[in-house]
């Protein structure tokens, strides 16, 4: 009997979920993980935040079912995505938000509707971006085109290169994936006066904006880190938005984002709502509850909402801190190791700089898994292997 299996080949690992599986696959005691985009505390667990745990009790002893959501998710945790994605800033009956498995989940079910209603859009997408940025879109057979956004010092933001590649090279309808902010994998961001550039550029070509919105509250502060989203939205009419509440509520495995749509009108509005219902329907049907309901006890309490903020102010700051004595360890090594570009990045991630080599050896030799691009989790740095981290990264640049 032949046995239609055995011409499958085996697909390459996940370019970040897969070091974790090599990293878990190695013995050596002394290992770091610092590829894949979760915050760790100086114990080196990835906490459960207070805020989450006090709103849980709450659901255990006030659910009454586990029956279906709707398609598009639960109510009072669709007004909240709205209120903190979008503030006032827009009427909500132009808004369509539903929720999502993460914001992957969200990210596919912006593709496939584009795919279906959007007949020839094409998405443009940063050069370089998240690594599951280009598979989504192709999966959903969307092509991809890139424009530039990183200049040949990789350190910084190259606007012209950016806003001229797409005046060149976008046609009108085309959509533009923009990271919201603390952008994965550089953490360069554009600053308020290039958002408004940005936001120019986009409604002078037409294109829709579809914005990539998974670390609020990581940049510098959650309505901070609002701006360059809302500015764009002071430009145009018409937006995807997709938020993830992994980091920032700290429910990676509870998979929990939103997919927003702006519309102009609320009668497009509802249309397009209803689009976006048929996407979800065959697709996973309807999300999962507890992650939303999580969400939506925390914000619909005030306390527990004011120390959510302050169990995510914590996180950002350490963050902060760990990057600057990161920066400041390897200039004490005073072999001429300048990091000090780290502190312009925002959010989980650094772009260290280190080559593809660089990054090898740090796992061979040390046992520190980073991504392929030099990418750096910051946020699953310690103190306390502060020192052996700088050790090994000097050794592999020397
Ligand atoms: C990351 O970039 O590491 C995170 O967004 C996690 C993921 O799913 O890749």
């Amino acid at each position: 009997m032949s046995h239609r299996f055995s011409v499958i080949s085996v697909a390459p690992p996940d370019s970040i979920l897969g070091i974790t599986e090599a990293f878990n696959a190695d013995p050596n005691p002394a290992k770091m993980n610092l590829s894949v985009g979760v915050y760790k505390d100086q114990s080196g667990q990835t906490p459960v935040l207070k805020s989450v745990k006090a709103a849980e009790k709450k659901i255990l002893e006030n659910e009454v079912t586990k029956g279906y959501l709707s398609i598009d998710g639960l109510p009072a945790y669709r007004d909240d995505v709205r209120n903190l994605v979008f503030g006032d800033s827009i009427a909500a009956d132009r808004v369509a938000v539903l929720q999502t498995p993460g914001g992957t989940g969200a990210l596919r079910v912006a593709a496939d509707f584009m795919r279906t209603q959007l007949p020839g859009v094409r998405v443009w997408i940063p050069n370089p971006t998240w690594a599951n940025h280009p598979a989504i879109f192709s999966a959903a057979e969307l092509p991809v085109e890139t424009y530039r956004y990183l200049g040949d010092d990789r350190t910084s933001l190259d606007l012209d290169g950016m806003l001229g590649a797409l005046r060149e090279k976008a046609r009108p309808g085309d959509a533009i994936l923009l990271h919201g902010c603390c952008h994965n994998p550089t953490g360069i961001d554009p600053t308020p006066e290039d958002w408004k550039q940005i936001a120019a550029v986009v409604a002078e070509k037409n294109l829709l904006p579809l914005i990539d919105f998974a670390y609020q509250g990581f940049g510098d502060g959650i309505e901070q880190d609002a701006l360059g989203l809302r500015t764009i939205l002071d430009h145009v009419d018409e937006a995807l938005v997709c938020t993830s509440f992994s980091k920032n509520f700290g429910l990676y495995s509870e998979r929990v984002g939103a997919v927003s749509l702006v519309a102009s009108s609320a009668d497009e509005c509802s249309a397009a709502l209803s689009q976006l219902k048929c996407v979800v329907r065959t697709n996973y049907s309807n999300p999962p509850r507890h992650g939303g309901a999580i969400v939506a006890t925390i914000l619909a309490d005030a306390e527990l909402t004011e120390l959510w903020k302050q169990e995510l102010e914590e996180m950002r700051l350490r963050i902060t801190n760990l990057r600057e004595q990161f920066v400041r360890q390897m200039e004490s090594t005073g072999k001429g190791y300048d990091f000090s570009f780290l502190l312009r990045q925002k959010g989980m991630f650094s772009y260290s700089g280190l080559s593809a080599m660089q990054v090898d050896e740090l796992k061979s030799k040390h046992g520190i898994y980073i991504v392929g691009s030099g990418r750096i989790n910051v946020a699953g740095m310690s103190e306390t292997k502060m020192d052996a981290f700088c050790e090994a990264v000097a050794s592999v640049m020397s």
